[in-house]
């Protein structure tokens, strides 16, 4: 089994690349935002529970993502390999994945990093709010809730898998095919 973390702040292009990749190399795309948004949705009690986090800009509670990343990982018996996109984002996402793997004997490969300035972050998540319907993308205050969110809680989430040397940064910025290039090369050298 062979399992990515493709990691990065909002808006660095983590669900973009994930379409290329997952398509490329035959692997399972769990991303825990759509996940989210599937069930707000379908207004199920967990959406509704997320949705007052998601609306604010604010990380969902440790325990609902989990539950759902675990969940997945048991409907996907045959996977040939996982791309987590969004998911962990805290040190205790990070260390309850690492013992859901454990089970399965089936560690992370690498954590790709994609890295991209805050300026050229909002610009993306700003125009994609115009059209995206996305309600955490369409209010510049509630991206950059999302942005502090991440340097809080969810960047020393990389030193979590650079003790194991897991870590691999790419430059985030430039053209979609030119960034999925970037993350092809790191791949293969490791697939
Ligand atoms: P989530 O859905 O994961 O969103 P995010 O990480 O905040 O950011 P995005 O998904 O918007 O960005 P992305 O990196 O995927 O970039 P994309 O390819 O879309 O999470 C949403 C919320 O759910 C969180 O705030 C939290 O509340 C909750 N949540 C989710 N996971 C959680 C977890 N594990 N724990 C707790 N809470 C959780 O690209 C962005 C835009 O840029 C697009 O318009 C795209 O077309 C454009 N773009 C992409 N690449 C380029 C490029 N190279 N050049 C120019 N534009 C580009
Ligand atoms: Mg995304």
């Amino acid at each position: 089994m062979f399992n990515l973390i493709l990691f990065g702040p909002p808006g660095s292009g983590k669900g973009t690349q994930s379409e290329k990749l997952i398509s490329k190399y035959g692997l399972k795309h769990l991303s825990t935002g759509d996940l989210l948004r599937y069930e707000i949705n379908r207004q199920t009690p967990l959406g509704k529970e997320a949705q007052n986090f998601m609306d604010k800009g604010h990380l969902v509670p440790d325990e609902v993502v989990i539950g759902m990343i675990s969940s997945a990982l048991d409907d996907n018996p045959d996977a040939k390999g996982f791309l987590f996109d969004g998911f962990p984002r805290t040190s205790a996402q990070a260390e309850a994945l690492d013992n859901l793997l454990k089970l399965k004997n089936a560690p992370i490969a690498a954590m790709l990093a994609l890295d991209v300035t805050e300026e050229e972050l909002i610009k993306r998540l700003l125009k994609r709010g115009e059209t995206s319907g996305r309600s955490d993308d369409n209010n510049e205050n509630v991206i950059r809730s999302r942005i502090v969110e991440y340097h809080n809680k969810t960047a020393i989430v990389a030193d979590y898998y650079k003790q194991f040397n897991k870590v691999v940064m790419i430059k985030g910025e430039g053209s979609v095919d030119d960034i999925f290039k970037r993350l092809c090369v790191e791949i293969d050298k490791r697939a």
